[in-house]
């Protein structure tokens, strides 16, 4: 009967994470673990490798700031509990057992400072666990400087008997490498029956989670301890050095996944691919680009050096030419943009739209092959398809007061350097002499100027000179 018990498979899993620090070395206002890494605070990434585990219940212990983080994870399935003050992490799992009443299983406890830790080690702990007397699992790992970290302590059989933190390790203990990285896999039983034994008479007057290494084997049980390979995949972030070490990884992380998957990165270190972010094959990055938010660049997309793109859609075979700025717009397929162009939020540009240097465009449509290729300013318009809108044509659409639309039907020609003043309408197929300031409705086919007479002076300069 026991030994069947033991094959069952684990299939009741709950974690608690703990986020009550206040992470002094960040030196921040804001908590440690709404810090971003790779575009999402710290804290959403063991929420979503414990999610994937198959975690169903996940408890995280807050206390410094703790509304900021409860605010910023609102949408989350998730259970926070309130640890006041912060006595150690060992008070900090305390303070989650309410939250846990009833459950029956296996706890997974982690910080919300390991960004790198992965599912498929979260799955590994699990499967070790499932191995052995299922009371307590860890995760370690051997680190090139061990320094700060808890330590492992081994007996002659080399079984797992304690940690020891840094702070309270003798000379003999501070030279062990192997450290414990603070991630545990414990039975719900083992805790219920052990967390209120943990004391505190240590250097830091702390209760330590770590201790309950200590009494699972006076109780008998054997514990197990899963070595990670990659030490980093555990590093926990305690200062902005670290953060941006973590960051680096998770970004090129993302890249390689992206690589594997048929995109071209021309220089995976300095790309800036946040999560979420959806690049289709074939696609080419090169160096500097800076993806973010919801982005999806479709399969072919040529994305130049130094374009920033957020929250957009591009389409197919589109070219993003260099210094582009796109923010929460969708562009079409086989478009082209920049470079130096500035696509706000708000804008669609049709397929194969061209915009070109030193063009601003904001929540305007511009329609399918129409050129705005230098020097302009496209505020709340509607473009038809087919619109040549030369250098320096401006849409003004704002009066001091309100913005108003400026509408430019199909195959027109705004000429260069002319300013249409919304709301206004420019009909299908008409023009707009170069220079004009449009202030009334063009109708279809209709020409429109305001320009002085040209005159010319002969000699005018010769005479100027004798003066
Ligand atoms: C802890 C472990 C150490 C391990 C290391 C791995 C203990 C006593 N030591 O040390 O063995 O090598 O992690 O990184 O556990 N927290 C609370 N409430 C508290 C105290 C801490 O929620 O009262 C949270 C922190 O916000 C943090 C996590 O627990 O997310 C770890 O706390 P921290 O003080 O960083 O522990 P370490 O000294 O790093
Ligand atoms: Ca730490």
């Amino acid at each position: 009967m026991r030994l069947f018990i033991y094959l069952l498979p684990m299939r009741n899993l709950a974690a608690i994470i703990l986020a009550a620090g206040k992470g002094t070395r960040m030196k921040s206002a804001m908590p440690k673990v709404l810090h971003e890494c790779a575009g999402l605070p710290m804290l959403s990434y063991p929420v979503k490798a414990l999610k994937d585990a198959g975690v169903k219940k996940i408890i995280v212990v807050v206390g410094h700031s703790k509304d900021d983080v409860i605010e910023r994870f609102r949408s989350e399935k998730i259970t926070f509990v309130e640890q006041k003050e912060q006595l150690g992490t060992g008070h900090a799992v305390m303070c989650a057992m309410k939250a846990l009443r009833g459950f029956k299983g296996g706890v997974l406890i982690l910080s919300g400072d390991v960004p790198l830790i992965t599912v498929e080690t979260l799955k590994a702990l699990k499967n070790l666990h499932c191995k052995g007397s299922k009371i307590l699992s860890l995760i370690t790992a051997v680190p090139v400087n061990p320094a700060g970290y808890g330590r492992i302590v081994r007996d002659e059989n080399n079984a797992v008997i304690g940690v020891v933190e840094d702070k309270d390790a003798s000379s003999g203990q501070k030279k062990i490498r192997e450290i414990n990285t603070g991630i545990y896999l414990i039975s719900s039983g083992f805790l219920f029956a052990n967390i209120k034994k943990i004391g505190s008479a240590n250097a830091q007057k702390e209760y330590y989670l770590p201790d309950l290494v200590r009494l699972a084997v006076k109780g008998g049980s054997n514990v197990k301890a899963l070595t990670l390979l990659d030490p980093e995949e555990a590093m926990g972030i305690n200062n902005r050095v670290e953060l941006a070490k973590a960051s680096a990884i998770m970004r090129l992380r993302i890249v390689n996944e992206l690589m594997l998957s048929g995109v071209t990165f021309i220089h995976p270190e300095t790309a800036y691919v946040e999560n979420f972010v959806k690049i289709g094959p074939d696609a080419i990055i090169h160096p500097s680009v800076h993806l973010g938010g919801q982005t999806v660049i479709a399969q072919g997309c040529v994305i130049e050096q130094g374009a920033v793109i957020r929250n957009s859609h591009i389409g197919k075979n589109s070219v993003i030419k260099s210094s582009s700025v796109i923010d929460a717009s969708v562009i079409g397929e086989g478009a082209a943009v920049g470079p130096f162009a500035r696509i706000r939020p708000g804008t669609v540009l049709e397929n194969h739209a061209h915009i070109g240097n030193f063009v601003e465009i904001k929540k305007s449509v511009i329609g399918k092959g129409t050129k705005a290729n230098h020097l302009s300013y496209i505020g709340d318009a509607v473009v038809g398809a087919n619109v040549n809108i030369g250098a320096g044509a401006i849409t003004c659409n704002y009066d001091g007061f309100k913005k108003h639309v400026t509408i430019i039907e199909d195959d027109s020609f705004i000429g260069s350097d002319s300013q249409l003043v919304a709301p206004v309408r420019i009909g299908k197929g008409a023009y707009v002499g170069s220079g004009t300031t449009v202030t009334k409705d063009v109708p279809p086919g209709a020409l429109v100027i305001t320009r002085a007479d040209e005159k010319i002076i002969k000699g005018w300069v010769k005479k100027r000179r004798k003066k």
